[in-house]
């Protein structure tokens, strides 16, 4: 069966995704600031669940059309061929996303509830045979609509490997954008402010080719229509494409419960032998080689000697082979002479990704 797919991304990124599905040979249908659709069948839902690092999540594309009518929108809506997508399984809801439209949410969810339940149980009286929940996402741009399945469940930032976050930690997809966009290929590197070690993680999964969805689930895998045993066979076969690396990856934290929750993030990724943690204070550190890094921004954790942090990090850095810093404090100019500078967002905060 022929499927669209559609996934988010960091305004940004897009360039990174669209790689990510061209390397895996499908075939991309759209690009838009933010998000990408793409073409090919059931097996490429799981595959693009379990290996594609930036996307937020994975949708199909059920229907796209334009209206103005709530009448036409409840018709489109209604002939969706709901009982072969979700019967009355799930405990869906419906989450409108609405851009320049005079349509609102609470009437796009209420007429799309209610075409879905007619069709589903042909009265009100919808009663789901499990909890568990599935997101109908209804994307409107003006008048022009997608009714989007969402496959993933939680977010595919959720990678499952983490027990802890920091305060301030960065999401994994976009940890893991970051390190594609520097294109790192140094086998040594350093991140100081490593925090709950997203970045080192995600390093490591991309430098020993680790699926990075293989530590969780998806709601994919209670959908009536796919083969129940494709995903454990799609984990299985992730795994024989694992690449042997002699890696070493330095985090320190000047923080001991950062450290040691980032001890437990690294033992869950079965990434041990690969990464040394240890507390230790940036300004009492000699960096070699090459660093990624997140350094803190003077908000959430403050810090009384931030100025001096990113003193010492921009002089560091012109003696290193390579450096990146991803962050959302307001850099003084007179350091940035000689970086390049891309502007991305972190939990919807603007942040600067600067590199020599
Ligand atoms: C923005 S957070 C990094 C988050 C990390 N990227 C993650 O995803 O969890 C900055 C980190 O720097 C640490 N930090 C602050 N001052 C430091 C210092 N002087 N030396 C080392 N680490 C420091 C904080 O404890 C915090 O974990």
């Amino acid at each position: 069966m022929q499927l669209k797919f559609l996934s988010y991304t960091y305004p940004g990124l897009e360039w990174i995704l669209k790689q990510e599905i061209l390397n895996k040979k499908w075939q991309i249908a759209e690009i838009w600031p933010g998000f990408l659709s793409y073409f090919w069948d059931e097996s490429v839902l799981v595959k693009a669940n379990l290996w594609l690092r930036t996307a937020n999540k994975v949708y199909i594309v059920l229907d796209e059309f334009t209206t103005n009518s709530f009448d036409e929108l409840f018709d489109r809506i209604y002939g969706i061929d709901w009982e072969f997508w979700i019967w009355n399984k799930f405990n869906f809801f419906v989450k409108p996303h609405i851009i320049k439209s005079n349509f609102s949410q609470v009437w796009i969810q209420k007429i799309v509830q209610k075409a879905i339940i007619k069709k589903l149980v042909g009265s009100w009286n919808y009663v789901s045979t499990t909890w568990t929940n599935l997101e109908i996402r209804i994307d409107v741009f003006k008048n022009n609509f997608k009714i989007l399945l969402d496959s993933s469940g939680e977010p595919l930032y959720k990678r499952g490997y983490k027990v802890g976050n920091s305060q301030a930690s960065i999401k994994e997809t976009l940890a893991a954008g970051i390190i594609l966009l520097c294109g790192c290929k140094q086998d040594v590197c350093y991140d100081p402010f490593c925090g709950s070690w997203t970045l080192l993680i995600e390093k490591a999964l991309i430098d020993l080719n680790i699926a990075p969805g293989s530590f969780r689930n998806f709601v994919l895998e209670e959908f009536d229509w796919i083969d129940k045993n494709l995903v454990e066979k799609e984990k299985r076969r992730a795994s024989t494409r694992r690449k042997n690396k002699s890696i070493k990856l330095y985090g320190y934290d000047i923080d001991e419960k950062m450290v040691n929750i980032a001890r437990q993030n690294i033992e869950n990724a079965g990434l041990e032998e690969y990464i040394f943690v240890q507390q230790w204070d940036f300004l009492n550190l000699k960096i070699s080689d090459c660093m990624i890094t997140n350094p803190p921004y003077g908000e959430r954790i403050k810090s009384k000697n931030i100025e001096k942090i990113y003193g010492k990090l921009f002089e560091d850095l012109k003696n290193l082979k390579c450096g990146w810093i991803i962050t959302g404090y307001k850099v003084d100019k007179k350091f940035l002479d000689n970086f390049k500078v891309r502007v991305l967002s972190n939990w919807g905060k603007r942040v600067k990704f600067l590199w020599k």
